[in-house]
């Protein structure tokens, strides 16, 4: 098979990974790519919105399935434009892809299907939104409407932040069209699980669970980032929630899409907070996780490429997906000074420590060739990954590992897995 991934960070890296081990794979190509990526895959300087570039490219090559990683060019409907020249695609259509496009949407959807989420109300006008803030019970959640690189959802501790969070989103337009609309929702507490599942319009195979840690500096502070490093499993994710989520949360989201007429085929990413009161969903995601990616895939049996065409041919039913008994760290080596301003350009030394490295990955995000060198060439430069018998193990070997790398600014989070000493 030929095979183009669409993309170019860690999740990207990861996804080609587990492409290149099926010896399904003849050939794989991937736009734009990176520089760790381009060890395994022809990269293709196309970027991940140029659809005509990329449609053109996949039918000129005759790709037999084109898998699309970010959330952009799924919301604006590449997988729908790829299909109309005759592709396969994994990912999911413009009209399913909402379910992460419009939190207003998402939000609708579980309270008409009765899946439990926090509180809400829905805004499009600023001044209607301030006079439910007046009632509203603080600490509240401000939310962007659209995609905001993760970043369009503001915690407001009183009623005066929160008003100046209206104004942020909605007047001064901080996240743009995103916030156009904006969801107010409850506060909710507890620990935060990622869930990542195969959806084939109808069934639905949950994956390995699995935890990011969203915040830039040890100890949850500084700012959201796309995330600075994740474990899985999740020793939080236990059957007894898996047994509620599975009841009222998973099939539930996928049978709602459905009769909504809008069957979701590819990765629903479930967030969910697990309160007092049970599990509940925070977000949904319509693609895999960076980097919960990362950590999930390295640990999956199955060849990805069987289980991405199940989702399209609608026989997910028949996959038995299965997960290795073991543990997984990714650390983020991110450049000093990121999410804000950070500079790049620095040779990275080491990488050829991870080659021949079993249960060592060191997947690219923010890398580019540059003649002999690979250089950094983003915030998130590399996902540290190492594989062992427990968390425990798997978190001393990824530490291990981001000692074998360097290059000029290298930051990272001490504390990636900190909350598996609590379980
Ligand atoms: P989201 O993009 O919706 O996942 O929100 C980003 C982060 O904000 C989540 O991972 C949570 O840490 C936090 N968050 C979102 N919604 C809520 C909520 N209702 N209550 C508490 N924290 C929230
Ligand atoms: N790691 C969170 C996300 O991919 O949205």
């Amino acid at each position: 098979m030929k095979i183009l991934i669409v993309g170019g960070g860690g999740r990207e890296h990861a996804i080609a990974q587990s492409v290149a081990k099926s010896p399904r794979a003849d050939k794989i190509y991937c736009a734009p790519g990176n520089a760790g990526i381009g060890q395994i895959a022809e990269c293709v300087p196309i970027g991940v919105m140029e659809f005509e570039k990329l449609t053109a490219f996949a039918v000129e090559k005759a790709v037999d399935l084109v898998i699309v990683g970010p959330d952009d060019p799924l919301a604006g409907g590449l997988v729908d434009v790829m299909e109309a020249a005759g592709l396969r695609v994994f990912g999911p259509r413009r009209n399913a892809a909402i379910l992460e496009g419009s939190k207003a949407f998402a939000k609708d959807l579980m309270k008409k299907y009765g899946i439990p989420t926090a509180a809400y109300e829905n805004f499009d006008d600023p001044e209607a939104a301030c006079a439910y803030l007046e009632q509203a019970k603080m600490p509240v959640v401000l939310k962007a409407d659209g995609l905001a690189l993760g970043k369009g959802v503001l915690i407001c501790r009183n009623l005066e932040e929160a008003k100046a969070g209206v104004r942020t989103i909605m007047q001064d337009r901080k996240f743009g069209d995103a916030g156009n609309r904006m969801v107010i929702e409850e506060f909710m507490t507890g620990r935060e699980v990622s869930v990542l599942s195969f959806v084939d319009g109808r069934t639905i195979r949950i994956m390995s669970s699995a935890q990011d840690h969203k915040r830039a500096k040890d100890g949850d502070e500084g700012l959201n980032t796309g995330g600075m490093g994740t474990f899985s499993p999740s020793p939080f994710y236990t059957e007894e929630v898996d047994a509620f989520c599975r009841r009222y949360i998973y099939q539930a989201t996928v049978d709602a899409m459905a009769a909504e007429g809008r069957p979701f085929q590819g990765v629903i990413f479930f967030g969910l907070m697990l309160t007092q009161d049970g599990p509940r969903v925070l977000e949904y995601n319509a693609r895999f996780g960076d980097p919960e990616a990362q950590v999930v895939l390295p640990r999956m049996k199955n060849d990805i490429l069987d289980v991405m065409e199940a989702c399209i041919d609608g026989t997910l039913d028949r996959i038995d997906l299965q997960f290795e008994d073991n543990a997984a760290v990714c650390v983020v080596l991110a450049s000093q000074g990121y999410p804000e301003a950070y500079d790049k350009g620095f040779p990275i030394s080491g990488l050829e420590r991870f080659d021949g490295a079993e249960g060592y990955y060191c997947f690219h995000a923010g890398t580019k060739r540059e003649g002999q060198d690979i250089v950094t060439n983003g915030g998130r430069v590399l996902g540290v990954t190492a594989k062992g018998a427990d968390l425990k193990e798997a978190r001393a070997n990824a530490y291990r590992a981001t000692e074998w790398v360097s290059f000029g600014n290298k930051y990272m989070r001490r504390d990636i897995g900190k909350a598996i000493d609590e379980a």
